[in-house]
């Protein structure tokens, strides 16, 4: 018998002196330095090949994991958290949108779920200012035909686009990456509007000097720019839907690093294609990694490929955090970064 204690939720602590190490199925590859810690921390089960798991994987994974490591790219749904052995009581996601996950089946297994919340939103909001520049002033499209050898030097009226300074942005969710976009488009003569639930402390707005729109539609049909940075939940998806998009102004350009089904893609196609708004910069997609062959089509358009935290440091601090959930939790301490606490059974 291996000795056992009892944790912060009445489940089995296993890491007391002599006890096995949990196994950890973690679903892609992740960097060296996290993979090397993992190994050394617990029975880590590696994706040495970084192949998306199919169904059956994750099918097999959690029938015998202590705790399962996803990301965006899994589904784990009803069926998956219906197939989990009884061993299963976290799932530590490593990124912090956690849309992927059916979160009311895993609180109802009685599985806790942690995210990365924190340690991506510099990266992400760089890349959001990033679109917020490249679509407006064209950048991508300059690129692309100047590498088609199809640029015949300087002309007074060519590839001109609109300046950055002095338009309104309008974000949309202003929770840590809203409000670190907020910060960036400032230094870049942007004045700050936003929508969410419900405003943000007053110290903050003033900081920010952020307009407050409790109705989106209003804010909307008011905006040169709009971001999108909000969680993708029940509430959100399809937020700007095709009557939503129709309030936009035929200049306005739209941003989106958040999750593409926060956006009626479809509708936004329409949009952009009949010139009803001016361009859009998007790194997230609905059927990702399928990209609508209609936005691959439109020169006002920038697209990159859901890269939002990708950057070495941001990518180590999320394996990092997944690591601290994970020591905590089977440690039988609650761990740091719980969306979801697992029910004691
Ligand atoms: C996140 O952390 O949510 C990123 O979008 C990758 O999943």
């Amino acid at each position: 018998m291996l000795p056992e204690s009892l944790g912060w939720q009445g489940q089995v602590v296993l890491t007391v002196p002599g006890a096995r190490k949990p196994v950890v199925v973690v679903t892609r590859k992740l960097p060296e330095a996290v993979e090397v810690r993992m190994m050394e921390l617990f029975t880590a089960r590696l994706n040495i090949d970084d192949h998306p798991y199919s169904n059956a994987e994750l099918l097999a994974a959690v029938a015998t994991a202590d705790v399962l490591v996803p990301t965006v790219t899994d589904r784990i749904d009803a069926a998956v958290i219906r197939a989990a052995g009884p061993q299963l009581k976290l799932i530590a996601n490593f990124g912090v949108g956690v849309n992927h996950i059916d979160l009311k089946a895993a609180e109802e297994r009685g599985i806790t779920v942690t995210n990365t919340p924190g340690v991506l939103t510099e990266d992400t909001a760089d890349l959001t200012m990033a679109l917020i520049l490249a679509a407006p002033r064209r950048i991508a499209e300059g690129e692309r035909l100047l590498r088609a050898g199809k640029w015949q030097g300087w002309a007074p009226t060519f590839m001109l686009g609109h300046r950055i300074a002095g338009q309104r942005l309008g974000i949309i969710g202003m929770g840590r990456i809203g409000q670190a976009v907020a910060r960036r488009a400032r230094g870049f003569g942007l004045s700050i509007h936003y929508h969410n639930r419900h405003p943000v402390a007053e110290v903050t707005e003033h900081e920010l000097e952020a307009t407050y729109w409790q109705d989106l539609d209003q804010m909307l049909a008011h905006m040169d720019i709009v971001s999108v940075n909000c969680p993708l939940t029940d509430e959100t998806r399809n937020l700007l839907s095709a009557r939503r998009l129709a309030k936009l102004q035929p200049h306005a350009v739209v941003v989106n690093t958040a999750r593409g089904a926060i956006i009626d893609e479809a509708a936004l196609c329409d949009m952009l294609e009949s010139r009803k708004i001016a361009a859009a910069g998007l790194d997230v997609f609905e059927n990702a990694p399928h990209v609508n062959p209609r936005l691959l089509k439109l020169e006002n358009v920038v697209l990159t490929p859901h890269m939002g935290s990708a950057t070495f440091a941001g990518r180590i601090a999320m394996g990092e955090k997944v690591i601290i959930n994970i020591r905590s939790f089977v440690d039988g301490n609650p761990p740091p970064d719980r969306v979801i606490e697992g029910v004691t059974t």
